[in-house]
């Protein structure tokens, strides 16, 4: 008997749960749970950010914390639909170092993005977007699968090996680093860089 073939959400499903079990890296035995992409099994654009932080991590998803809620001003800014786009990190496991009480985020290191890179590569082949957005360097290298600085190449498509486009621009907490007016015009330089993907997200 032919079994019918699993849909795209089926399939993601299957592939996040495998995830959740991953220890692939150290990461896994502080963090609390592997925070999975969350998005239309088929949407048309991808944001990939670099690894969940102390919210994502409690709640199980991604960008829902103050590097979110600056996202989502700029989703809002930019009239897209957050719930049209696939959004995920190229690290799933939160990686921090604790002072005091306070979990404070650590950069992944490389080998801890390769671990990682067969969840974001199985994302990629899933949902088949038209488009990726690199918020940021450890997006950037995860996706290109080299080294790319994103100052020098912010709101430019570079092209993966298997010809997806991908739009580098910068990661959303940098810009929580700068006040006041600095951040406003950093914020406003950002949406320019994200809006060279507007043609791709509808
Ligand atoms: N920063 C990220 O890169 N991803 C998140 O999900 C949250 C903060």
């Amino acid at each position: 008997m032919r079994h019918p073939t699993p849909s795209p959400l089926a399939r993601l499903q299957a592939l996040a749960e495998d995830a959740a079990q991953c220890q692939r890296c150290p990461l896994w035995q502080h963090a609390t749970q592997t925070v999975w992409g969350e998005g239309p099994p088929r949407a048309r654009l991808m944001l990939v950010g670099e690894q969940p932080g102390d919210k994502e991590d409690l709640e199980g998803r991604p960008f829902v914390g103050p590097a979110g809620q600056l996202l989502d001003r700029a989703l809002e800014a930019l009239g897209w639909p957050r719930d049209e786009l696939y959004i995920t990190n190229a690290v799933k496991h939160f990686k921090f170092e604790l002072r005091g009480k306070r979990r404070m985020h650590k950069t992944p290191a490389q080998r801890e993005a390769e671990a990682c890179q067969l969840w974001l590569d199985g994302e990629i082949a899933l949902v088949k977007p038209k488009a990726v957005v690199a918020l940021g360097g450890t997006a950037t290298r995860a996706l290109l699968g080299k080294a790319v600085p994103v100052l020098a190449n912010r709101g430019q498509w570079l092209p993966r090996a298997d010809g997806l486009p991908v739009l580098v621009t910068l990661h959303p907490s940098a810009l929580l680093r700068l006040r006041g007016e600095d951040r406003e015009l950093a914020f406003a330089q950002w949406l320019t860089d994200l809006r060279v993907a507007d043609s791709h997200r509808a």
